[in-house]
């Protein structure tokens, strides 16, 4: 039995303890800034820490086998540095082609190429080995109310135009699409899968591969590759209506990104340095089924380990799915307001559990 850390407490963190405490008997701790009471009334073991002070975060890990971090920044950082200390043997950095990983903002490679150096560092200074689970984009970024009703990319403000529905090449509600394109490249593709089973499959191989000094430092996996053509035709299926599509080149989204800088409009920058990076055929966000290295065993094993509801959906029918279901207005999951709920404009609050309440309880509740 190891000792997982999980640092942070937004969806995609809740997705990962709720299947490792369904399938493994592994011990789990949610490292997190603020008493979360939420998480504490149904089950979970929760640590406050204060990300500045690092003796008492090493203080904390020890003991700690795994650390799997969803947080960014300095925070991140500082976490790396207090893992190394307590000798956590395996780091799990928050990758996940996320906003960090997958940026054309400089700030933000620069922060990227940081935790990458520190990881290395402590690999060779430590023996604290790291692996990245790298995913393509979450298919919620594409459901009402996008990844905010996970409550991922909601804390971090810095991240929040991340979290928003539509920020992404389409908005299914409003029926519009932003779409790069270059020239000498036929077209351009994203890689996609789900939250949940990003989180799953990083379950499955803890439990598959518990020798994780046999990882490689990282894992490659997509559920659906799409050409952007795919992904207009799909998000015009959905929503009834034929979404025409607005092309941009990288030039034109460049000179957009810098427009927003100097306006001040950082969450519109970062949204565009999104489309920027997907321009760049950004090798965490397009890279072809040949890359694919999560053992075939991993996925299997996913399948039939008993986490429901079976993954691997396809694109298009979790899409159909997620804007025919009647939508929750808030995520109360942690007890914490969202920063983003869904933009339909009704105020009608929903008294019954949303979908991350219902899918996040203890399997002992
Ligand atoms: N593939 C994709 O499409 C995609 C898109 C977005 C994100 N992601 C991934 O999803 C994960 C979360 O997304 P995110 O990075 O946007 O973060 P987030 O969900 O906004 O926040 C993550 C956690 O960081 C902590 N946090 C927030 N601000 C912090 C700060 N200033 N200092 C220290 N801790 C802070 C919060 O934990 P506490 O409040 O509990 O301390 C929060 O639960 C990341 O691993 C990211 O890579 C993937």
């Amino acid at each position: 039995m190891m000792k997982i850390a999980i640092a942070g407490t937004n969806g995609l963190a809740q997705f990962m303890a709720y299947y490792l405490s369904q399938v493994t008997s592994h011990n789990l701790v949610f490292l997190t800034r603020t008493a979360n009471p939420g998480l504490n009334e149904r089950g979970w073991q929760v640590l406050v820490v204060d990300y500045d002070q690092p003796e008492s975060l090493a203080y904390i890990l020890k003991g700690v086998d795994v650390v799997i971090s969803t947080i960014g920044s300095d925070a991140q950082l500082a976490l790396v540095e207090a893992a190394a200390d307590a000798h956590v043997r395996h780091f799990i950095p928050s990758a996940f082609s996320g906003p960090e990983q997958c940026t054309a903002q400089h700030s933000e490679r620069e922060a990227w190429q940081n935790l990458m150096s520190l990881l290395q560092h402590h690999e060779v200074k430590s023996c604290m080995r790291y692996t990245l689970f790298t995913c393509g984009a979450f298919y919620e970024r594409f459901g009402p109310g996008g990844l905010s009703s996970l409550q991922i990319s909601t804390f971090n403000n810095r991240h929040s135009a991340i979290g928003e529905e539509g920020s992404l090449l389409i908005d299914i509600r409003l029926g519009k699409a932003t779409i790069p394109v270059k020239s000498g490249i036929e077209e351009l593709s994203i890689c996609m899968t789900s939250a949940r089973d990003v989180a799953r499959y990083v379950v499955a191989t803890i439990q598959a591969y518990e020798d994780m000094s046999t990882w490689p430092r990282e894992f490659k996996f997509h559920t659906e590759r799409l050409t952007m053509s795919e992904l207009v035709a799909i998000g015009s299926r959905v929503r009834g209506t034929p979404i025409v599509p607005v092309f941009k080149t990288p030039a034109s989204l460049i000179h957009n990104y810098a427009s927003a800088l100097q306006a001040n409009k950082a969450n519109k920058a970062l949204s565009i340095a999104q489309h920027i990076a997907v321009a760049e055929a950004h090798p965490a966000l397009t890279f072809p089924p040949t890359e694919i290295n999560l053992p075939s065993s991993i996925l299997s094993y996913a399948r039939t380990a008993g986490i429901e509801p079976a993954p691997s959906e396809p694109f298009e029918a979790w899409l159909t799915r997620a804007w025919s279901t009647p939508q929750p207005t808030e995520a109360t999951t942690s007890g914490k307001q969202s920063g983003t709920s869904s933009r339909s404009g009704s105020s009608h609050k929903s008294k019954k559990p949303t979908p991350l309440e219902e899918n996040l309880r203890r399997p002992s509740d």
